[in-house]
């Protein structure tokens, strides 16, 4: 299980945190996304619009690995994995959902911010997951602090990186990709600039690696 969602998210230090109003701007976001080198992304479950772009970016961008994100429970990761999405990603976790993702086996990545819903979370057998919202729950001190008792664990901070505080998170050992919004800023998914988005990546993979 771990090898097959790391097959996946290892792909981009970076995964975005898209919300997508208007199906339409699915498409052009992706290859925009693409271009800028970061072919991961997260189409979180936060507008009506989700499931169809996650639907049009699984048929057209095939250099895309379009996954659902605030997966909250078994019947939205059903709807996900009928959409085509590639994985899963959840902003908590719950029971119901390690069951579901482990009944079909589609990549699922929980989330946790203390130490106890890690130890719930090896319990069930994953050893990656999101760490949510990150900077409110301790950020870079805590991941460092994770690191003691859970070295197989790895994770993936989303909640408030932003270009400023990135390496500071991608430098980390325990840390495989951090995620965020930051990456398709709102106003620039309305009015369509694609070009400013594979910007703001390009700059987001270049800073994640250290480079
Ligand atoms: C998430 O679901 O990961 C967060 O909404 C992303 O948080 P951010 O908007 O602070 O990047």
């Amino acid at each position: 299980r771990t090898a097959t969602l790391d097959a996946i998210l290892t792909r981009s230090p970076v995964i975005p945190v898209l919300v997508v109003e208007d199906a339409a701007q699915a498409v052009p976001l992706a290859r925009a996304l693409v271009a800028g080198g970061i072919p991961v992304l997260e189409i979180t479950l936060r507008s009506a619009a989700a499931l169809d772009a996650i639907r049009r970016i699984a048929a057209e961008v095939p250099e895309a690995i379009v996954g659902a994100g605030t997966v909250l429970n078994p019947a939205q990761f059903a709807a996900a994995q009928m959409a085509g999405a590639k994985f899963v990603i959840s902003p908590g976790a719950t029971e119901a959902l390690y069951f579901t993702a482990k009944d079909t086996g589609l990549p699922y990545l929980p989330a946790i911010a203390t130490a106890s819903e890690i130890m719930r979370a090896m319990e069930q057998g994953f050893l990656r997951a999101k760490f949510f919202p990150a900077e409110s729950s301790g950020g870079i001190a805590a991941l460092k602090g994770f690191g003691g008792p859970f070295p197989e664990m790895k994770f993936c901070p989303t909640g408030g990186v932003t270009e400023a505080n990135l390496r500071s998170y991608t430098s980390l050992p325990n840390v495989f990709a951090a995620g965020g919004s930051w990456l398709a800023p709102k106003q620039m998914v309305q009015t369509g600039d694609w070009a400013g988005i594979t910007a703001i990546a390009k700059k987001a993979v270049q800073i994640a690696k250290g480079q």
